[in-house]
């Protein structure tokens, strides 16, 4: 599949870059600044996501995009709603000028960081942000949404945990992707077959996981790896506790609280 990746010159873009090639998917990848990253042999495009004669020369032509392209830290209300949402709606209305019909989209854990640990963390659970960038990924999820019901679209929300090399705290145990995991999720998201708006949960398959896995299952999403693996050379911290008491860990303390305006 010919696939658009924004924000490829990222942390995810460039696993992915590692990874998807070797699955058999042509690569463009798109970002900000910066030299074109291993994989992306289908073309590199220097460009915000922001400008539609950027994102209509990015889609062009693709089978699928991947929206990765964000800041993925707090910020303020407006320059998060920039970062997340309107990046997302200048892509889908590129995607449905050039037929472009699926996305799969780096949602975050943040879109429902509120929520209290203790029992499984499903889908259906209500919209509960712990930041305003956890904010702008609901709003953005809620983008997709609408785009599937007007367009016929396919779009995966992945709601990802923690992507690194290895977990290195508590909560990590329980939110870690691996990157080989993080190949398979989107692998699997791209490849829907039918049109519908789906959500996931982007974590591997972590005995210390409490947020819903089925449907990833359900499209294909199979993780292979455990933190657990890695339990034994993680020190305990104080902070461990209050990071453990909502799904958004160290983003749901009061640290970044702050007024919208
Ligand atoms: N890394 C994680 O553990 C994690 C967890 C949950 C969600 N996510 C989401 O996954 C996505 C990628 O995360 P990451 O860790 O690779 O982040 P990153 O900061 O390493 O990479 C993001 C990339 O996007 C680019 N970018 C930002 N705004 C852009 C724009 N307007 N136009 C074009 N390029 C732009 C940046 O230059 C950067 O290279 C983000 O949307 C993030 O919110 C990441």
């Amino acid at each position: 599949m010919k696939v658009l990746v924004t924000g490829a010159g990222g942390s995810i873009g460039r696993t992915l870059g590692r990874g998807l090639p070797r699955l058999g998917h042509e690569l463009r990848g798109l970002d900000l600044a910066g030299e074109p990253v291993p994989g992306y042999d289908a073309g590199w495009i220097i460009g915000d996501c922001l400008d539609p004669a950027v994102v209509d020369a990015a889609v062009r032509g693709v089978d699928a995009v991947v929206h990765l392209a964000g800041n993925p830290e707090e910020d303020s209300l407006a320059a998060s709603l920039q970062s997340h949402v309107h990046t997302t709606g200048r892509l889908l209305d590129a995607m449905v000028r050039h037929g472009v019909d699926r996305i799969a989209y780096a949602s975050s854990n943040h879109a429902v960081g509120r929520t209290p640990s203790g029992e499984t963390l499903t889908t259906s659970a209500r919209p509960r942000p712990d930041t305003y960038y956890g904010t702008a990924k609901v709003a953005a999820e809620a983008l997709l949404s609408l785009h599937v019901d007007r367009h016929g679209m396919s779009a995966v929300a992945m709601r990802i945990g923690t992507v690194e090399d290895e977990p290195t705290t508590v909560r990590q145990l329980s939110t870690w992707l691996s990157p080989a995991d993080a190949v398979r999720m989107v692998d699997a998201a791209i490849g829907v077959p039918a049109p519908g708006y789906t959500v996931i949960y982007g974590i591997s398959a972590n005995s210390r996981g409490w947020w819903d896995l089925g449907p990833g299952r359900a499209i294909g999403f199979d993780p292979q790896d455990d933190a657990e693996a890695f339990a034994g050379s993680i020190l305990p911290r104080p902070e461990d506790e209050a990071e453990n008491a909502f799904a958004g860990g160290p983003y749901a303390l009061p640290d970044l609280e702050r007024p919208a305006f």
